[in-house]
């Protein structure tokens, strides 16, 4: 019943307002976006690989409608790779791209070529790139965006949701030699028309996705922190090598799990960075009601 209302509330302007004004949000924005600046991403990541844990970075922002914000996020970008690199952290690091950010929205082909800067200099310095995939009116655009970077990067990968329908199909199309898939259940409000709306039903389409992630040629990047499904993914990757697929979770979410998880296979925490934090934090806020407690409860005990 919540999450249906934070999800409206993730693409409210007023409520955006209201709860990015509140100084108290902050401490509760804290544990899942590891700070407002490049230099707090770069302090969370070094914490992050001595634990010996990889990691994706995402400079927050969404829904961009206006072709300089584009700019900025791509410039966002560049500076990154360019700090990773001096830094030493590049080798093994992969980004985490909205498109929408990169001006989706906007006529022409501006998300496409801003991607392209964004590959090519990731590339530069031994990283790699994966498409974060937004609600479904943008799929079609996603996945034709990614069948054109990847003719120049063919190691651009993309997310996948297992609540949509059309994603045992998708997937389907991505199984092959080199790809790199990353399975999410999703988190966006969805109608019936085009996802599964009980958790039951998303749980049985990830497990789908998973076998056939797990049985074809590509790169399994298995996003979740449910045991559940963790416990799958392993019975399904044995005889697999262990450099053949990954997990990853979301930065500040089951952090002793990610640790413990680290000891014996791949695994990647996605690291959120920057000042546009709302659309991200009422996302995780949606995902679990408790978070919301948490939330609120933070205002009372002060
Ligand atoms: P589920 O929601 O069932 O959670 C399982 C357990 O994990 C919970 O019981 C709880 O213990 C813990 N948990 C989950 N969410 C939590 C939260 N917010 N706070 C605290 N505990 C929590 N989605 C999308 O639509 N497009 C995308 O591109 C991406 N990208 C992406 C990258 C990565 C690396 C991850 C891990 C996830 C995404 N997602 C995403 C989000 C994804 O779709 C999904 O909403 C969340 O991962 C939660 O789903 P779980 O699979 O963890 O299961």
């Amino acid at each position: 019943m919540l999450s249906p209302l934070l999800l409206a509330a993730a693409r409210s302007e007023r409520m955006r307002g209201l709860v990015t004004s509140v100084p108290l949000t902050r401490g509760v924005v804290d544990r899942f976006v590891a700070g407002d600046d490049l230099e707090a991403a770069l302090g969370a990541v070094r914490g992050l690989r001595d634990g010996g844990l990889r990691v994706t970075l995402d400079h927050l922002g969404e829904d961009t409608r206006e072709a300089a914000q584009a700019e900025t996020t791509r410039d966002a970008y560049l500076r990154m790779f360019a700090a990773f690199d001096e830094c030493g952290l590049a080798a093994g690091a992969d980004a985490s791209v909205k498109l929408s950010a990169l001006g989706q929205a906007l006529p022409g082909q501006l998300a496409l070529d801003h991607a392209r800067e964004i590959c090519a200099a990731a590339g530069r310095v031994g990283m790699t790139v994966t498409l974060d995939m937004e609600d479904h009116t943008t799929v079609d655009s996603t996945l034709e965006t990614l069948g054109k970077l990847r003719t120049d990067f063919p190691w651009v990968g993309v997310a996948v949701q297992a609540m949509l329908r059309r994603s045992d199909g998708d997937l389907r199309d991505l199984v092959g030699d080199g790809s790199r898939v990353r399975l999410v259940k999703g988190a966006y409000a969805e109608p019936a028309s085009v996802a599964f709306q009980s958790r039951h039903e998303v749980d049985r389409a990830y497990v789908r996705g998973l076998r056939l992630l797990m049985e074809g040629d590509g790169y399994p990047m298995i996003a979740s922190h449910d045991p559940r499904i963790i416990e799958i993914a392993l019975a399904l990757a044995a005889g697999r090598s262990p450099s053949s697929y990954e997990f990853q979770m979301l930065y500040g979410i089951r952090a002793a799990e990610q640790r413990r998880l680290a000891e014996d296979h791949r695994m990647r925490v996605y690291v959120p960075y920057g000042a546009d934090w709302y659309g991200y934090f009422m996302r995780r806020l949606a995902e679990r009601p408790a978070n919301l407690v948490f939330f609120l409860r933070s205002f009372v005990s002060r």
